[in-house]
């Protein structure tokens, strides 16, 4: 019982596999299980370095599988939760809605319950916590003109099924809070960038067509803004939140670095001319303007002076050093998938 366990929910995606790499360095002493339905967006390869580890545990399932949640409990006892697992990408909620319910709503309400009903049971409701991973995109869009931040008191006005879906599971978590006094903490993080993410997300899909010299999409006029923060901040984030968070609270998290896409887009090839040494407008013609996702979210920011002021944490990843980081990661790796057999 007095062994810490953690179990981490969607693994072997973009932020919990650096989640997972993130504590197997810094607390070697703790046991994480890895529970995974791995969809298109898992990947078993992200886990390379940290999968053959003793104390590293890998279990394939789905969080809204009851049976199979409650045998993870009764096997490890994990004295933390932390559920990354979700469907998360805005165009595929706009195609097909429901797997984002099934997933993002009743799938976290399953593994809240039996995380509610294991640490009820055995007395742990003092040590467990339970960590919701959620979104800025749950109170909805800013003005491109305002300077006004979303802070943890915004109401929540989520646009898209994906933070609707995101937003109902938050509320669920917080309602456990209230009424059964269960120990949990919700995270609301900005858009992440940084190694491990599928190539579907804006940088990931932009340096690797750019590699490809396939066109790099951009949506509307472009002046869409998003606060960027890179995943190992947001990864330091989680540790202090999970570790030192006040129970039932909710904390943002943001880089701080609000950016146009295009702009993001420009920087991108403006890196990877650096590293390929190809002409940078090579990269640049490559840039089409597609028609907008239908209700686009035109800017988020977030305030992130609660986490700073009560927790102490800031992000210390400086932008372009980021993102520098991210297209050489994406960069060795498309290499290889070009140049495969
Ligand atoms: N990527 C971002 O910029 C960002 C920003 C804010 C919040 N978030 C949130 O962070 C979390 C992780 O995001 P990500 O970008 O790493 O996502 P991702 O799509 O890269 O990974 C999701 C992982 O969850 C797994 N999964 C999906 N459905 C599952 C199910 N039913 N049971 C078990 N596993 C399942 C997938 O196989 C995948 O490994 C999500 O909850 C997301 O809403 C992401």
């Amino acid at each position: 019982m007095n062994k810490k366990t953690i179990l981490v929910t969607g693994g072997a995606g973009f932020i919990g596999s650096n989640f997972i790499h993130y504590v197997m360095k810094k607390y070697p002493e703790y046991e994480i299980v890895n529970l995974d339905k791995l969809t298109y967006a898992g990947n078993l390869e992200n886990l390379k370095g940290v999968d053959d580890k003793q104390n590293y545990h890998f279990v394939k399932g789905d969080i809204g599988n009851r049976e199979l949640v409650e045998y993870i409990f009764e096997k490890f006892s994990p004295i933390y939760v932390v559920n990354f697992a979700a469907e998360s990408h805005v165009d595929r909620s706009i195609e097909g809605p429901e797997i984002f319910i099934k997933t993002n709503v009743y799938g976290t309400h399953v593994i809240l319950d039996v995380a509610k009903e294991y640490w009820q049971k055995n007395d742990m409701f003092n040590s467990a916590r339970f960590l919701q991973i959620s979104t800025d995109e749950v109170y909805g869009s800013l003005p491109l003109e305002s300077e006004e931040k979303f802070t943890e008191e915004s109401p929540l006005k989520p646009n898209s099924p994906y933070s609707a879906s995101k937003a109902s599971a938050d509320l669920l978590v917080r309602a456990y809070y209230v009424t059964y006094g269960m120990p949990v903490l919700i995270t609301r993080s900005s858009n992440n960038f940084g190694p491990r993410q599928y190539p579907e997300k804006l940088t990931p899909l932009i340096i690797t067509n750019a590699l490809q010299g396939k066109p790099l999409p951009v949506y509307g006029d472009g002046l869409n803004v998003r606060d960027w923060l890179y995943v190992e901040d947001n990864c330091s984030a989680i540790d202090i939140v999970l570790h030192k968070g006040k129970i039932g609270e909710v904390y943002n998290i943001g880089g701080g670095n609000e950016w146009k896409n295009i702009d993001l887009v420009n920087l991108i090839c403006e890196i990877l001319g650096e590293l390929t040494e190809k002409p940078v407008e090579e990269y640049k013609k490559l840039i089409t303007f597609v028609k907008d996702r239908p209700g686009h979210d035109r800017r988020y920011a977030l305030s992130i002076e609660k986490i700073k002021r009560e927790l102490g944490w800031n992000p210390t990843e400086d932008f372009r050093d980021g993102m520098n980081k991210t297209v050489k990661w994406f960069f060795a790796k498309t290499k290889s998938y070009l140049y495969r057999e």
